[in-house]
């Protein structure tokens, strides 16, 4: 299967997908495509798995539980959600949230090298496992890894990729808290899409 961004895996000017049948299950399974959302020239890009429950209902990723660690993360490192880019290795809802198999990651790796390829971000993050070995094409000890950047090629395009423990990994176990906030903070510092400030306490002043 070819991932260049090629006519294959157009995309819209906003990065999305507007119609695709490549996975029966999904196809069944989804109410809708899920595309990345934020700026079509962010510097800064999160990919996580695939949509759960909340993101296929809203059709935006990232925005359950998950999506709230997310977002008070990145707010701890002083980043703004709108500001960055967050989108996932898969568009469509995998039945019962199972894990995407490996032909629907590979159909759907085309899209998201076309979107890397156009938006050429400073800095790719990736949430999990899933992502992570999927971008990176070896297995990933993310608990061990997170936190530490590789050098990948996702299509056409070469990336530098910060291994991530996913946001949902946190809600069960506070050590993956630290990992997850420290690697997000260690995202703002790399791609100089914070404000420099840290956020969180250093705000406190504000007030
Ligand atoms: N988990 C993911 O990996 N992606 C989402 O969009 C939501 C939860």
């Amino acid at each position: 299967m070819s991932e260049s961004p090629d006519d294959e895996y157009a995309l819209d000017a906003d990065l999305r997908v507007e119609e695709c049948t490549r996975c029966p299950a999904l196809v069944e399974s989804r109410s809708r495509i899920v595309n990345g959302v934020g700026p079509t020239d962010a510097d800064l890009v999160f990919v996580g798995e695939a949509p759960g429950a909340n993101e296929d209902s809203e059709g935006e990723p990232f925005v359950g539980r998950s999506g709230t660690v997310l977002d008070d993360a990145l707010r701890d490192a002083g980043l703004d959600r709108a500001d960055v880019r967050i989108t996932n290795c898969v568009r469509c809802r995998p039945p019962e949230n199972r894990d995407p198999s490996a032909e629907e990651l590979a159909n759907c790796r085309g899209y998201l090298a076309a979107e890397l390829a156009r938006l050429d971000p400073d800095l790719v993050v990736t949430l999990g496992k899933v992502p992570s070995e999927h971008l990176l094409d070896r297995s990933v000890a993310v608990t061990k890894e997170a936190g530490e950047v590789f050098d990948a090629r996702v299509g056409e395009t070469a990336v530098r990729l910060l291994v991530c423990v996913h946001p949902a990994a946190t809600l069960y176990d506070r050590s993956q808290a630290e990992t997850f906030e420290s690697t997000v903070a260690r995202a703002a510092e790399l791609s100089g899409a914070g404000d420099g400030e840290g956020g969180g306490q250093s705000r406190l002043g504000d007030y």
